[in-house]
């Protein structure tokens, strides 16, 4: 059986979306002073960012978010799909990307490219996969959660370990081209959150536009939303049967999840894995 994964230094990413050559392309872009890069390990809110960030870069236009499908709108940029819409995309160009800082473009290092790195407690991103690996039939069966557990400890999950993701991110030596925000701060303070997004990117917004903003950016709007909801993807691709992409859009499902047992395990191992890297770590 072909296997479902590209291997890229150890990394794997699945093949339904990423091939060699997207990644020689993705390895040769030419970033741009104004490019807006979304950063994220896979689970921790890329929907999310491929929602808000066009609506505060145009101004809260919403045409884009109803007419154009969330991967052609904000394109990860290692996936097959950015070099069929990057040429067409007009300045600032925004995108996604699940890539640690080190595989980054090197035209990204030497540019004003500004980057927002969303983090997600790593409990509620291991719960968030193991639901996703049930319903996408492109990827690897979890096994049990107790298994799920040790294979996205031991780093064989998609863009390997959450604690290689962050501290690679972390050491980004960006100075004021990066914001750090968690998910965590996102459902808690959207509003709050949006404004700051428009301030690092230097946008204005007024009150009415940025409600309207949070407004269409809830996760019950955007469940509704087919641009962004995954339900335009063939039922073969993604089982909606088995679970939905937007499947709750909450922090802490974990505890609905984790065994005392599993969570002490799983908290001794990320702390284990930050020890001495500074990096602050804000879940229980
Ligand atoms: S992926 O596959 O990496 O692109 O997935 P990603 O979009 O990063 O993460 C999916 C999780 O993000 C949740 N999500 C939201 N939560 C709250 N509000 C909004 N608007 C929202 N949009 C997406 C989505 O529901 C997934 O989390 P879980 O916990 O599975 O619900």
């Amino acid at each position: 059986m072909e296997c479902k994964y590209l291997n890229f230094h150890g990394l794997l990413l699945p093949r339904i979306a990423h091939s060699e050559e997207s990644i020689k392309y993705f390895e040769n872009f030419q970033v741009n002073d104004d490019d807006v890069f979304a950063i994220t390990y896979p689970k921790s809110g890329t929907t999310w960012m491929q929602e808000i960030l066009p609506l505060i870069l145009n101004g809260g236009d919403f045409t884009p978010v109803k007419t154009i499908p969330n991967w052609d709108r904000v394109p990860w940029l290692e996936e097959t799909r950015a070099a069929l819409v990057m040429d067409k995309m007009t300045p600032p160009r925004l995108m996604v990307s699940h890539m640690p800082y080190e595989f980054m473009p090197p035209s990204f290092f030497s540019s004003k490219a500004k980057a927002i790195y969303v983090a997600r407690n790593p409990k509620d991103v291991l719960v968030s996969s193991f639901f996703f690996h049930q319903m996408a039939t492109f990827l690897d069966d979890p096994g049990t959660f107790d298994e799920f557990v040790d294979t996205f400890l031991a780093g064989q999950v998609l863009f390997g370990k959450w604690t290689d993701h962050v501290k690679s991110w972390r050491k980004a030596d960006l100075g004021d081209r990066i914001l750090y925000v968690t998910y965590e701060e996102m459902v808690k303070d959207l509003k709050g959150v949006v404004r700051r997004f428009s301030d690092f990117l230097g946008q204005k917004m007024s009150e009415e536009t940025l409600e309207q903003v949070v407004s269409h950016c809830s996760f019950n709007t955007m469940k509704t939303n087919a641009m962004s909801n995954y339900s335009l993807v063939p039922q073969e691709v993604m089982d909606t049967k088995k679970s939905t992409f937007l499947r709750k859009g909450i922090s802490g499902d974990w505890k609905n999840h984790f065994s005392p047992e599993q969570e002490e395990k799983f908290t001794a191992a990320i702390r284990e894995e930050l020890r001495g890297s500074n990096i602050p770590f804000p879940w229980d």
